[in-house]
């Protein structure tokens, strides 16, 4: 069964961010704080996930979980927290077992629970998570097979739900805006501000094949380090923008600025004479395009207003995909305690190969030696062909009842439990 699996958690949904903090394992000696916690509480596997919305200790035991679980970890990994502090972080913390600990990490790796439903990041995390605690030689075979199976559910969540599609942040949203206005790739951009959000834009700008990019700003190395991204790349002090006449298709502005930068002279300073209709983006809040532009000349204009309402229909979107992700993890639970029983089979017969062969060289240097050895060679090629033939049929027999035993008692459990959610 699953029941040797369980995960104490504390997430964004149980405590605030700074509580969180508290139950991490303090940084330094992480490894060794780990080792103790596992040896304390009698945990034969352990793996560690921290995120900045989740800290999460999965383990294996043999041994029944008492409900103190929690504090008795907490003691070992924050000895320094008072009584208070520590009941404080024990009460919001939760500790689940068995097949509903599977469960929640399937949730975790599908991004069901993470602050952005559908943010991939977690797979990365989970997987370099795994990785340090096997390093440390924390886990062991439960938990590579839980892992493995984990990281193959969360692919198929992502492959077969719209969970993750949709882009939530502000900026990807303006920029599939921007090439949804069909802005060609030899387009000339003009970024008006390099600080983390436009510098953001830049790198989609870049990864999206643009590479015609003037990039303004008051601090000239700030422009500089976002126009070195790109091939035909160009930094100007901000001062600089009143005098460019070399003209645009698309003007992308943010900075932090509190009035208008770009007023209706500047903007058809900056047209120079052209008067097709150009791609503005703006981010800043409040915005740094005068919005009298609109009416003056052709532009499609995209600020973060709209795309707000963009993202909460994305957001929404996302949450409706839950439903389909849910599905996909109860067939995976029951599909992983097929596989686990198979595993635990595998594990509990892995002697019996050995075991084979030995009676197989017993026969033939032994109990037969004498009448073997008296054989002619062509003989003795044959007999060794039929022992080795029975030796791998042999091996089999008992592997494959062993598995169709725990097959059937999958199956049962299954529509006990089918039966017991019915009843309830
Ligand atoms: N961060 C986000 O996710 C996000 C999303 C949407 C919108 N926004 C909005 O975007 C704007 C910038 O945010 P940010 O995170 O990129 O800020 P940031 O990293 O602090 O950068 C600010 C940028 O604005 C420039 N700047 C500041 N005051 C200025 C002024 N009075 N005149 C001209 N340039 C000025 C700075 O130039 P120097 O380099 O010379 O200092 C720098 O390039 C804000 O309005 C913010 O509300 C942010």
């Amino acid at each position: 069964m699953l029941d040797g699996y369980h995960i104490l958690t504390i997430t964004h949904r149980d405590a605030p961010l700074e509580l969180i903090g508290q139950a991490l394992v303090p940084s330094g000696d992480d490894g060794e704080v780990l080792q103790r916690l596992k040896a304390h509480l009698g945990w034969s596997e352990l793996l560690y996930l921290s995120t900045c919305n989740r800290v999460m200790y999965l383990f294996y035991s043999q041994q029944p979980v008492s409900e103190e679980t929690a504090s008795e970890a907490l003691r070992v990994i924050r000895p320094d927290l008072d009584e208070n502090r520590l009941l404080q972080l024990r009460s919001r913390m939760r500790l689940l077992h068995g097949a509903q600990a599977v469960q929640h990490l399937f949730e975790v790796a599908g991004s069901l629970d993470s602050l952005v439903v559908g943010e991939r990041e977690i797979i990365r995390q989970l997987r370099e998570a795994y990785d340090r605690s096997h390093a440390m030689r924390l886990t062991g075979d439960h938990l590579r097979l839980l892992m493995r199976f984990t990281i193959e559910t969360a692919k198929e969540i992502y492959s077969n739900t719209g969970i993750g599609e949709k882009a939530l942040s502000v900026v990807a949203l303006a920029f599939a805006e921007m090439q949804k206005a069909g802005l060609p790739k030899h387009a000339r951009i003009l970024l008006v501000g390099a600080g983390q959000t436009n510098t953001l834009f830049a790198k989609f700008l870049k990864k999206g094949g643009y590479h015609h990019v003037t990039v303004f700003n008051r601090s000239i190395e700030k422009a500089q380090a976002a126009a070195q991204l790109f091939s035909a790349g160009n930094a100007l002090p901000l001062d600089a923008l009143e005098h460019y006449t070399e003209g645009f298709d698309a003007l992308i502005v943010c900075t932090g600025a509190t009035q208008a930068i770009v007023t209706p002279e500047l903007y058809r300073r900056l047209l120079a004479g052209d008067a097709a209709r150009k791609i503005v983006v703006d981010l800043s809040v409040p915005n740094n395009v005068d919005k009298d532009i609109l009416s003056d000349f052709a532009v499609r204009f995209i600020e973060v207003e709209g795309l707000r309402n963009t993202a909460r229909e994305n957001l929404a979107h996302r949450e409706r995909e839950k439903e389909k992700a849910e599905a996909i993890i109860a067939q995976r639970i029951y599909d992983y305690r097929a596989l686990w029983h198979e595993r635990q089979v595998e594990r509990s017969l892995s002697h019996i190969p050995d075991e084979v062969r030995a009676v197989k060289d017993r026969a033939i240097n032994e109990v037969f030696g004498k009448e073997f050895a008296g054989l002619d060679p062509s003989a003795q090629e044959l007999m060794l062909k039929m022992m080795n033939y029975m030796e791998k049929k042999c091996v089999a027999i008992p592997m494959k009842a062993a598995k169709a035993i725990a097959l059937h008692a999958q199956r049962s459990h299954h529509s006990k439990e089918t039966a017991h959610r019915a009843k309830g």
